[in-house]
């Protein structure tokens, strides 16, 4: 099963996926976590370039072709190989994000997002995707404090506001896919809400 979390910046997905490895685990499943982009030594060169090269101005449609290089190489190298010996995947992130921060965030046609994704994932989709809707302005002022503001953070609140709209509209168009989460309450509490969400989708599936 392959469950991806989707959100803006200072989300707390990170926090999430561990915690919720963890409490996997604990119950005797395989599981194994992944970032997007990143996760192999290709996508992780992609992701230096994508996220760390403030020096570079790197077009939209370049980005579109990035992110999706990273995925595409992840996807046979790690995630494919992964679900076929019965894992469970949890996704810090996914070619959602790219619908999200490329196709409306930076306005990229639709047309090639949804092209591209599906020569770099074929039919290796998210079974279910936990959506942790925060308001730009909180999730920004926690990155800052945290000081890891990359490439893409550094963007106007208008861009931050337009990718957290675009997800909302991507949960409400599939609910039975999507599963959106109150990114603001404590991490005790978006914790409950995700293991009960996870252990009724694993429930439904086995
Ligand atoms: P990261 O440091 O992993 O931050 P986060 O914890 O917010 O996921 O940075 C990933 C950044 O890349 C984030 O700003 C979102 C952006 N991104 C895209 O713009 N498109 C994509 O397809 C992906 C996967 C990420």
């Amino acid at each position: 099963m392959l469950i991806a979390f989707e959100g803006g910046e200072g989300s707390g997905k990170g926090t999430q996926i561990c915690l919720l490895k963890q409490c996997l685990e604990s119950m005797g499943l395989d599981v194994l976590d992944i970032v997007e982009p990143g996760g192999t030594d290709v996508g992780k060169a992609i992701r230096d370039i994508l996220l760390n090269r403030k020096d570079l101005d790197i077009l939209g449609i370049t980005e579109v072709f990035l992110f999706s290089a990273s995925r595409a190489q992840q996807i046979r190298t790690v995630t494919r190989p992964a679900l076929d010996q019965g894992k469970i995947v949890l996704s810090d992130r996914s070619f959602y994000s790219t619908y999200a921060y490329q196709g409306v965030g930076r306005r990229q046609s639709t047309e090639l997002v949804e092209t591209l994704t599906d020569f770099a994932v074929g039919d290796t989709t998210p079974d279910l995707v936990i959506l942790l809707d925060i308001s730009p302005e909180i999730g920004l002022a926690r990155k800052k404090d945290q000081n890891e503001m990359n490439r893409l953070d550094g963007e106007t609140l208008r861009f931050h506001k337009k990718v957290r709209n675009a997800y909302l509209t991507l949960a409400e168009m599939d609910p039975k896919l999507w599963r959106v989460i109150d990114g603001e309450a404590s991490i005790e509490q978006i914790q409950a809400r995700v293991k009960a969400i996870v252990i009724k989708a694993l429930k439904i599936q086995s």
